[in-house]
């Protein structure tokens, strides 16, 4: 690890006694000491005691300027009045029937406005949506295998956690990457029958449908996939995806958990005009509460009518979540707050330029809607594997620098991004950029010693 690296992990672990000793504590109980994997890193992560608008406290008492904001999932910003007035009013009529209700309706016409679909089903989390769109992708073809991007993200079930972050060794060629599973007990059956392609490379989809006609039901993807930081889509290229797809008799599924509710007021299908088969939506539709959808034609999700292909579940359209996404798409998600956050991001990514030009750190910035990474490469990356060349403890080294000068850039971890906030202002863009001014310097220094650079790949 470089001395700089070094220092800053020094003063991060002086600056949060109490979240050391939570860790401590928690790792008795809970593997890793936290709930989601994502969570745990080294020396140990920052435990939050509350938040509000786009800033967090610690349970130290530090204060952070939020661009974390629960990997992206609340673009609202913490507790959007607008959000908590829906929620309270819920809170005291009741929470859970599993009983139909008229929000149900509202709201999936509030999605099939702004998104190209016709009927939408309710769930929780971004992995149920994806399942389910799956699952009546494979129903709608008859067909078992479908097609994901190596390095791509989709949630926690089976058939889409292969592949997540193969390492080096593992990927195997170019032509046919390896199907590798995300983990130990993911059926052997199931991996195979989720084939791998290079994101940007449509000649290996197309290989692909070659290689296996009759059989592939969908291509899964991200429309930026933000699980590399930030990687965009080659011009034409998600057009080129869905007219293959069709062609070969298989659908093509937007995994919008991401972008959904924050590239766009429709999202990456808007963005990128587009109509894919199936829409997955989640994080920020909730404005802060556990809500995702999924939603196509009436042909494919006429499936559900049928009886054809099942979906359920306990905690699906609870008034709460459903009030709080109301109030999310109705009075968080504007026209005018997609100008807000596109404005400061431009002016974030602006300063952020100007840094690099100015220390001459070699990294580039990258944005797409409220969205943006500081990517530790020279070149930008068009896919996993020129993401695996990021220089991993050099952003370590930024994240920690940054969140010691009171501004969590973004989530921990470099394949992640920031996001911003309805509720961050010019003034938290002038700050985030003034402690990136601090830190860019000493970053381009480390980058000059001579060190072992740790990359993404190990
Ligand atoms: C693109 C994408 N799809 C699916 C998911 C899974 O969502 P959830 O964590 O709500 O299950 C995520 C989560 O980060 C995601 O980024």
């Amino acid at each position: 690890m470089h001395a700089g690296l070094q220092k800053e992990i020094e003063n991060y672990e002086k600056r949060t006694p109490r979240s050391k000793d939570a860790h401590k504590r928690a790792e008795a109980r809970l593997p890793l000491g936290v709930a989601s994997n994502y969570r745990a890193y080294d020396p140990y992560p920052i435990f939050v005691r509350d938040g509000k608008g786009g800033r967090i406290h610690d349970i130290d008492g530090n204060e952070y300027l939020d661009f974390n904001l629960c990997f992206g999932a609340i673009m609202a910003g913490h507790c959007h009045p607008a959000v908590v007035k829906a929620v309270q009013q819920k809170l005291g009529t009741g929470t859970m029937f599993g009983m139909p209700h008229d929000l149900e309706w509202e709201l999936a016409e509030e999605i099939c406005k702004r998104f190209p679909v016709e009927m939408v089903r309710f769930s929780n989390s971004g992995t149920e949506c994806t399942m389910h769109a799956v699952r009546l992708a494979r129903a709608a073809t008859g067909r078992d295998k479908i097609i994901k991007m190596e390095g791509g993200y989709h949630g926690l079930h089976d058939s889409v956690l292969v592949s997540l972050k193969p390492k080096e060794s593992e990927v195997g060629g170019t032509d046919f990457p390896n199907s590798v599973p995300g983990g130990q007990g993911v059926p052997k059956a199931t991996v195979a029958n989720t084939l791998i392609a290079q994101f940007n490379d449509f000649d290996g989809v197309k290989r692909l449908f070659d290689k296996y006609p009759n059989e592939i039901a969908a291509i899964i993807v991200e429309p930026i996939m933000m699980n590399v930081g930030i990687l965009m889509p080659e011009a034409g290229y998600h057009k080129a995806l869905l007219e293959l797809a069709h062609a070969n008799g298989a659908l093509l599924i937007f995994d919008e958990v991401k972008t959904g509710a924050k590239l766009a007021y429709g999202g990456a299908c808007q963005f990128f005009d587009i109509k894919p088969d199936i829409v997955c939506l989640a994080k920020s539709i909730g404005g802060g509460f556990s809500l995702a959808a999924f939603a196509s034609t009436k042909k494919v999700m006429g499936q559900i009518s049928d009886h054809k292909v099942f979906h359920g579940g306990t905690y699906n359209t609870n008034p709460v979540a459903m009030a709080a996404g109301l109030a999310t798409f109705r009075e968080v998600l504007t026209p005018a707050a997609y100008e807000h956050v596109t404005s400061l991001n431009k002016k974030l990514l602006d300063g952020y330029k100007s840094q690099l030009d100015k220390t001459g750190l070699k990294a580039y910035v990258v944005g797409a809607g409220c969205n943006g990474s500081l990517m530790f490469c020279e070149k930008p990356i068009k896919n996993y594997r020129d993401w695996l060349k990021i220089d991993s403890d050099l952003w370590r080294h930024y994240w920690f620098a940054m969140v010691n000068r009171g501004v969590m850039a973004q989530p921990y971890w470099w394949d992640e991004q920031w996001t911003i906030s309805v509720a961050h202002t010019e003034a938290d863009i002038d700050q985030h950029l003034a402690a990136f001014a601090e830190v860019a310097p000493q970053l381009a220094a480390a980058q000059k010693e001579p060190r072992e650079i740790s990359t993404a790949a190990h």
